[in-house]
């Protein structure tokens, strides 16, 4: 059996009970509050009463419209308040409370107060100042989004000069090819013509000459496919003349004699509203996917498709091959893939590179929505750069 308390036992207790609440309210700068169920103040800390500039003897008992001067914050807190109180649990609110005109923040925790039988009958709140945080905060919100928009318009900028330099690069492309065509075609072709008739001309008594001369034309001739390889590579003559599907078909042609692979193509022949500079940019991102695919991917299978949704244009070309790591697409030396999405954004459109079917491979996605920017035609000097405009 355990001795009964005696009465001074008991006081000393109460006494060292007082002082170490006494202690813990006392020496912190949150503010620590009893309230009773109709919000009356039964304790607060001298931190409530240096905020508020007056003794404790004038503010227990008020009720917050009472000590808080702003009315509509003297609702929210009171709002809060009958909310910890109805749940019955504590909770944590971000409150403000004005001041002499200096608004202060807080972070206030509320802990509904039961009586023995489990009534609620008021609350005990610890209010800590979060004004300086919270300014700290929004000035980091504002500073990013100074930043963000300040890459955003760096981002603009690249893009737009990026589009430029293409712009350049295919004017100059094509006037390239147009001086091999109209220069080196026809002085390739007075060769040809030349040694074809001094060949006639040569007596069947020098054999040797007659040979010499044959290999002169054969070489000729070779200079001559060349030449329209070259061109080929710097304006894709058959995007010109007949429109963006028979270009890829060839180009897939080509594309498998060298690899092995036989892609497996769907192209829509009827494709509506595609500019030949639109046609030009899916063209080079063919291209492009394609050199990848025959260097990187080590594919069994391709897949080519060019379609038309309500959407607008969709390109599709998919490989099963080792796909690609995200890190890869972040380095900045990935300058074919950071090409390929610069030159679709010029035409309002997106590129995607994700995982092929099953998560194998890789598969870009081009989308040029119908009412697109019109990309390079806005330069006039880009008439030079893809001539004529049959099947497109
Ligand atoms: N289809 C693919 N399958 C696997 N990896 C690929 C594929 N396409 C691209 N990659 C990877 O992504 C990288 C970036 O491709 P990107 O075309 O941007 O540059 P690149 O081909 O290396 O050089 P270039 O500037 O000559 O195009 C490649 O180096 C390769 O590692
Ligand atoms: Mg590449």
């Amino acid at each position: 059996m355990m001795d009964r308390p005696r009465p001074a036992d008991a006081e000393d207790a109460l006494r060292d009970s007082n002082a170490l609440l006494r202690a813990v309210t006392e020496g912190t700068d949150d503010w620590v509050y009893v309230k009773d169920r109709d919000g009356r103040l039964l304790l607060v800390n001298p931190a409530i009463c240096k905020a508020f500039g007056k003794p404790s003897e004038d503010l227990i008992g008020k009720t917050l419209a009472e000590y808080v001067p702003n009315p509509e914050e003297a609702e929210a807190i009171r709002n809060n308040d009958t909310r910890v109180m109805e749940s019955r649990c504590a909770q944590r609110f971000e409150q403000t409370i004005t001041i002499d005109g200096a608004a202060r923040t807080q972070l206030a925790t509320k802990t509904p107060r039961f009586d023995a039988a489990g009534n609620v009958i008021g609350l005990i709140g610890i209010s800590t100042d979060i004004t300086d945080r919270k300014k700290a905060e929004q000035a980091l919100e504002m500073t990013n989004e100074a930043l963000a928009a300040t890459v955003a318009e760096k981002t603009a900028g690249l893009t737009e000069l990026t589009q430029h330099l293409m712009r350049i690069a295919e004017d100059e492309k094509a006037k390239l090819a147009a001086e091999l065509h109209d220069e080196l075609g026809s002085l390739v072709t007075a060769i040809v013509l030349d040694a074809e008739l001094v060949l006639k001309d040569l007596p069947a008594t020098s054999p040797k000459l007659v040979e010499r001369q044959k290999e002169i034309i054969e070489l000729a001739r070779r200079a001559a496919q060349l030449k329209r390889r070259i061109i080929e590579g710097l304006r894709p003559l058959l995007l010109e003349q007949f429109g963006l599907v028979p270009a890829l078909r060839d180009h897939l042609r080509q594309w498998k004699a060298t690899t092995g692979i036989a892609p497996r193509e769907y192209f829509r022949e009827d494709l509506v509203g595609l500019d030949r500079d639109a046609a030009l940019a899916l063209y080079r991102v063919a291209q492009e996917s394609l050199t990848n695919i025959a260097r990187h991917a080590r594919a069994k299978h391709v897949l080519v498709k060019l379609d038309q949704t309500p959407a607008g244009i969709v390109l599709v070309i998919e490989d099963d091959g080792i796909g690609i790591a995200r890190e890869t697409l972040q380095r900045p030396t990935s300058h074919g893939i950071f090409g390929m999405r610069q030159r679709i954004a010029g035409f309002s459109g997106t590129l995607t590179v994700e995982p092929g079917a099953k998560g194998k491979g890789t598969r870009i996605t081009v989308h040029l929505p119908p009412d697109r920017e019109t990309g390079m035609q806005r330069t006039s000097s880009s008439e030079t750069a893809v001539r004529g405009n049959a099947g497109m």
